[in-house]
Formats: structure tokens, sequence, C-alpha cells
């Protein structure tokens, strides 16, 4: 496969082991992006079954290409994962043996055109499903001071959100904020230098984390799909999830804990090994947790 067109699957081989995709049966990855977490469970039993969920247009149409040889053994649908129920409901599917949640943006969006990093100079979008009106411009732009100030702290963790909003608010009434650049540097000016000169991670990040969490509605996302997948898991079933960040994994670690008829199989979270951490740093803060249907 192509440099270009590779995401790396994080935690494969532990994704496989938890959801014991090598016993054959129906599995749903819900988050499909480039389809290597479902490729890897296709080839895992060749009785397994996938329904694969993107909100994406352009990781559906990269999947569709390349699971294209597996035929009819998988379903793909664009889709949010809270729309779970829905898409089982088409499949004429009642309960599965496994779902996935690989959560978070993609390889592909970072190295896009949609505005996900600091580091490129693009149109401030952040939107995962393009079918969407609400774009990180429009929350920059229109959200007042407050709700800025409230959003960046929540979800991006960021200690100086109310000086980062007030400063994006008085920015704005210049001139419009339009793009990446633009918007990082408003962060950048309002931190102390001493704070990440000579650092490899932008002083920014925090913030473009929080707008894109709040554009894609990630949070209400996973609060709405993971206790909605629960319905569809057989007795002996799993659910195993990824997450990227802290905020991310508080918040899956307390769903799935409360998961009713359901025990957490993961004492505690699975991380990536160091050798995969080598290969693909992007892994580096994964973290795998898992629970199973005991009733
Ligand atoms: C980390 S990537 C998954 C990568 C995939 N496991 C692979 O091996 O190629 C996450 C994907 O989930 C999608 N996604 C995120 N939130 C979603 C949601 N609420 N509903 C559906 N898809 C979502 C994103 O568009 C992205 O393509």
């Amino acid at each position: 496969m192509k440099g270009e067109i590779y995401h790396p699957p994080v935690l494969l081989k532990e994704s496989l082991g938890y959801l014991k995709a090598d016993k054959g049966g129906i599995f749903v990855d819900a988050t499909l992006g480039g389809g290597g977490h479902t490729e890897a469970i296709l080839r895992a039993n060749p009785k397994n079954r996938v329904i694969g969920i993107d909100r994406d247009e352009e990781a559906i149409e990269r999947a569709l290409k390349r699971l294209e040889s597996f035929g009819d053994r998988v379903s793909i649908y664009h889709a949010n994962f809270s729309q779970i129920g829905k898409v089982l409901e088409e499949e004429g599917i009642d309960r599965v043996d496994g779902i996935l949640f690989d959560l978070g943006v993609s390889h592909f969006h970072l190295r896009g055109e949609r505005g996900f990093t600091v580091w490129k100079e693009q149109p401030l979008d952040m939107r995962m499903d393009r079918r969407q009106k609400l774009t990180a411009k429009d929350v920059v732009n229109k959200l007042s001071e407050r709700e800025l100030s409230e959003i960046i702290f929540k979800y991006g963790e960021e200690r100086f959100a109310r000086k980062i909003a007030r400063e994006i608010v008085r920015r704005r009434k210049k001139k419009e904020i339009e793009t990446t650049k633009e918007l990082a540097e408003i962060v950048e000016s309002v931190i102390p230098k001493k704070l990440w000169a000579g650092r490899k991670k932008h002083p920014a990040v925090k913030t473009f984390q929080a707008i894109r969490i709040y554009v894609n509605r990630e949070f209400e996302e996973i609060e709405r799909g993971i206790p909605e997948a629960a319905e569809f898991v057989k007795t002996g079933g799993r659910i195993v999830v990824i997450t990227f960040h802290s905020l991310e994994d508080r918040l899956v670690k307390n769903i799935l804990k409360n998961l009713e008829n359901f025990k957490v199989v993961t004492k505690k979270p699975v991380q990536p090994t160091e050798e995969e951490v080598r290969e693909n740093p992007a892994s580096r803060s994964a973290k795998l947790r898992a629970v199973e249907r005991i009733g």
C-alpha cells in the first residue's frame, strides 16, 4: 500500500484479540476510516462479516475500494455511529459479536485540507462530515467570548482559555478569522513563550482539539453511540474502544463502567508496545478498553 493512503491501524493485534475476531461472527466497525481494522477482522476468520460506519464520505470511498474483494462479507454506511441502531435495522441484524470504536480523527484528516492541524495553512473547517453546516470558522467568528472560553477550557483543558477567547474576539472585530495559521498565531500570542518555545508541541494544539470536538459534537456522539451500540451486543460479545487523549479516555471509561449487563475485561487500559510507537508515533497516546456482555 502506498504511503499516501495508509493509515496504520492502531493497537491492531490487541483489537482483534479483545474482539475475539478469530472466532467467526458479525462485527461492527463504528469508525471505519481507512478500513485497516475492518480488513484485519475480515482476514481473521473467513466466516466474519463486518458492518462499517463512518461519517466521512472520503473515508467511505477509500474503504469501499480497499474492501471490494471481500464482496458481501462487508457492508459500508455513511452515517454517524450514534445511528448504529438504524444501520443494523437496515441490515436486518438484531445482535452482533463485537463492536469497535477507534475514535478521533484519522491520518487522512490530518494530511488533508480541512484545517485539522495547526501545522498547515488551510481554511478553518474541521468537519468530519461535510454535509454538516457548522464549521470551525463559524465557531471562531460567531460564538460569544464566553462560549468560546468555555469550549476551549472544557474540550481542550486549556488554562489560558479565557485569554484566548478574549483575543479571538478582539481580532475578529478587525477582520474575520479564516485560516488555521491565523488562529494558531492568535493562540500563540496569548500563551507565554517560555511555556512553549523550543518544544515540539504547538501551543495551539489544545485549542484546535477543543474546536474540533465542538464542531463534530464528538462527545455527544460517544455518549449516545456507545450505550446504543451496547443494546446490540450478544451475551459474550464485546465492545472495544480506542481513545487518543485523556479527556476522551475518561469519558469512555465512565460510560463503559456504567453499562448495564457488561463487565470490564481490561483491568488497565491497553497501550501500544514500544515497537508500535516507534513504527507509528501517532499511536503513542492510544488507550484501548473493552467490555463484555454478561447477561
Ligand atoms: C481513527 S479513524 C479510524 C481508523 C480505522 N480504524 C482504520 O484502521 O483505518 C476514526 C474515524 O472515525 C470517524 N468518526 C469519528 N467520529 C465518528 C462518528 N461519530 N460517527 C461515525 N464516524 C466517526 C472519522 O471520520 C474517522 O474516519
